[in-house]
């Protein structure tokens, strides 16, 4: 693709819908069934920390039983055959783009399989549950593990990085995200800012749509491999 040497991809969890992974604000989706103030809050973790903790023991379990679809997987190809600089943003807290092969990967939103020790900071991978109060593995403190997700309130991981590639890319595509949540939402109009082409690629217009170059429509497990057919010149 002329001209295009940096890009930055950020995905959401339209991207692994298709995988069975249910998205947060489409009709039936985790915020409909589950109030955000009732398990994504460091509130909701003080108040009712037995809820919120077998809440993502559940979701920890079933993302394990989801496979990588041909959205993953067309990312991870183009990760691997871009000569340039490429950063992959993912909202996502499941590890399906990492599982399909991507590596130049950002999870802003933290993952589902660490637990992060609150007493001394350490990440564990983490595949089991929490709600029994397992001691951490590295410092060995009982009942301090917390998932090692970004709730509501609390800051998006890695920001400087993103932000330092946001500012040299030339090309910035949006996969699979309503753009309902700040800082995230806001990326397109950074990448703008610095001269970068945008591109959104989602099932309907996002909330930010009006800030991409262009949009395309529809799946992305349809939408994305064809789109990075043509970012590759296949
Ligand atoms: P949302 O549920 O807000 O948005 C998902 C988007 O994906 C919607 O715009 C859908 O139209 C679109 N979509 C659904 N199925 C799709 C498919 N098969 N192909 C393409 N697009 C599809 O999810 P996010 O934008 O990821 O944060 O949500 C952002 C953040 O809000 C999440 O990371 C999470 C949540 O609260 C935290 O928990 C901190």
């Amino acid at each position: 693709m002329s001209g295009i040497n940096n890009i930055v991809i950020l995905t959401g969890a339209g991207v692994s819908a298709e995988s069975g992974i249910d998205t947060f604000r489409d009709a039936g989706g985790l915020w409909e069934q589950h109030r955000v103030e009732d398990v994504a809050t460091p509130e909701a973790f003080a108040r009712d920390p037995d809820l919120v903790l077998r809440f993502y023991d559940m979701r920890r379990a079933a993302i394990q039983t989801k496979r990588p679809n041909a959205a993953h997987e067309a990312l991870a190809r183009l990760d691997a055959a871009w000569p340039g600089e490429l950063l992959i943003v993912t909202q996502n807290v499941d590890d399906l783009h990492e599982r399909a092969g991507a590596k130049r990967l950002i999870h802003i939103h933290g993952e589902h399989l660490n637990a992060w020790c609150t007493a001394c900071d350490a990440r564990s991978r983490w595949t089991g549950t929490l709600i029994e109060r397992p001691a951490c593995p590295a410092c060995g403190a009982a009942g301090m593990l917390r998932p090692d997700v970004v709730w509501f309130g609390e800051m998006p991981y890695r920001m400087d990085e993103i932000y330092a590639a946001l500012n040299r890319a030339d090309l910035f595509v949006s996969i699979g995200t309503s753009g309902a949540v700040y800082p995230a939402a806001g990326f397109v109009r950074e990448a703008r800012q610095s001269g970068a082409r945008t591109l959104e690629l989602n099932m309907e217009p996002s909330q930010g749509s009006h800030w991409f170059d262009a949009a395309r429509h529809g799946s992305a497990g349809a939408l994305v491999p064809a789109w990075v057919d043509e970012v590759l010149g296949q």
